[in-house]
């Protein structure tokens, strides 16, 4: 996925910019700082780049998920339903806010079952969080519909989908709001980063302040701004911003590589006809970061894996199911709700009870899945040679 391996002299250009005038800060030093404001830009750029109406960054796509969560009034106690199949960041996020991580299964998108949506929907249900992983879509439609109707928030953790799209529109900009992580292996990165993106401006000015330990941000000395509400400090540094306002400007060059060497990797894994491949609910909106793949067993999947490792040719392939960061099934810390602060017992026995669900269906799909990231760097040879391998280690799976 990831837009740092095309490091380029424009990265360096825009850091070298900031550090001449040495203000790393991104609010105040209006003299010494010559005009020169990083995040700014970026924030106008990631609004026209994915056509959104405002855009906070933020110092990381964790720290921008409780932003919008907490700009979107959502706290203890609250219900937010989320996929099982994510990164840590997601509940994490909720947790910090006081709220329930409420997992529930993913259908062949690898993203929400919106059956299991609506399932999963109680009186203490705020939000409906899908994330769109590996850089595909959730089922936008389905899941507006379920939130119009129970008059919940959509929240999208689009961290995993920068410049992926449905039916025309960003991912990331189709909810009451979204988020984007810039960390370091991210379609385009800042080295670490996020941002929340939204259409509505009271979420934004909330988010914006609260980036900010609570500033409101309306006088020009900072000393003297008022805090309307409680904050943290969230915010992204010059630096960061340089490095991603970059690599927005690159990122059109970044996503038609992706796609390009996303199709002919896929094409060569599409001449196995065991194998299928994720239900894309806008075909022409994937991002292509990852192509993903099921065998028709699990065990024929680890199988795979197995072979593709005794060859030497699994880096970049994951086997979701076996994986730490990204699958519940290994998230025992999560489950016996092990943090380092207290929480209330009612809270603790909550989230314990939302974590430990049957999540059989989603067992059955995800023990099938292997994704393979699809790299830049990439040469067609290349590509045709790892393509050829893996259908080879399939076939000798599948006898
Ligand atoms: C789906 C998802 N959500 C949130 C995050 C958190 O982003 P960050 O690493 O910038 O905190 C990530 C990062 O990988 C992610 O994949």
């Amino acid at each position: 996925m990831p837009g740092y391996e095309l490091w380029s002299n424009l990265e360096k250009e825009h850091v070298n910019q900031v550090l001449e005038t040495g203000i790393l800060m991104r609010y105040g030093f209006d003299g010494p700082r010559k005009g020169i404001w990083k995040s700014k830009e970026l924030e106008a750029a990631v609004c026209s780049t994915f056509g959104c109406d405002y855009a906070q960054l933020t110092s990381s796509g964790t720290a921008a998920l409780t932003t919008a969560m907490s700009a979107l009034g959502i706290g203890y106690g609250d219900e937010i339903i989320t996929p099982s199949f994510t990164f840590v960041a997601s509940f994490e996020a909720i947790l910090s806010i006081g709220a329930v991580p409420v997992l529930v299964d993913v259908d062949n998108t690898l993203t929400l079952d919106p059956a299991a949506v609506r399932k999963a929907i109680t009186p203490k249900t705020k939000a409906v969080m899908p994330v769109h992983m590996c850089g595909s879509m959730a089922d936008m439609d389905a899941l507006q519909s379920i939130c119009k109707e129970h008059h919940l928030f959509l929240l999208e953790d689009a961290c995993q989908s920068i410049g992926g799209t449905y039916k025309g529109k960003s991912l990331g900009t189709i909810g009451d709001a979204g988020t984007f992580s810039f960390d370091f292996v991210k379609t385009m990165t800042c080295g670490e980063g996020g941002v929340v993106m939204t259409n509505n401006k009271e979420v934004y000015v909330k988010s914006d302040g609260y980036t900010d330990h609570g500033h409101d941000h309306l006088g020009v000395d900072r000393g003297a701004d008022l805090h309307p509400f409680i904050g943290y400090n969230f915010r992204i540094s010059e630096l960061h911003a340089a490095v991603g306002l970059a690599q927005i400007q690159r990122l059109p060059s970044f996503l038609a590589t992706q796609r390009k060497n996303h199709q002919l990797l896929k094409s060569i894994l599409a001449t196995v006809p065991e194998i299928s491949f994720r239900r894309i609910p806008d075909p022409s909106g994937d991002s292509c970061s990852f192509v993903n793949w099921f065998l028709p067993t699990e065990e024929q999947a680890r199988a795979v894996v197995q072979d593709m490792k005794a060859q030497g040719i699994l880096p970049g392939n994951f086997y979701w199911y076996d994986n730490n960061w990204h699958y519940i099934r290994k998230w025992d810390h999560l489950k016996q709700v092990l943090t380092l602060n207290s929480l209330s017992p009612e809270l603790k026995e909550r989230v314990a009870a939302a974590t430990n669900a049957d999540l059989s269906a989603s067992d059955k799909i995800m023990s099938r899945c292997i994704s393979t990231s699809v790299s830049l760097l990439w040469t067609e040879e290349q590509i045709q040679e790892k393509g050829a391998k893996m259908v080879a280690a399939i076939r000798k799976v599948l006898g």
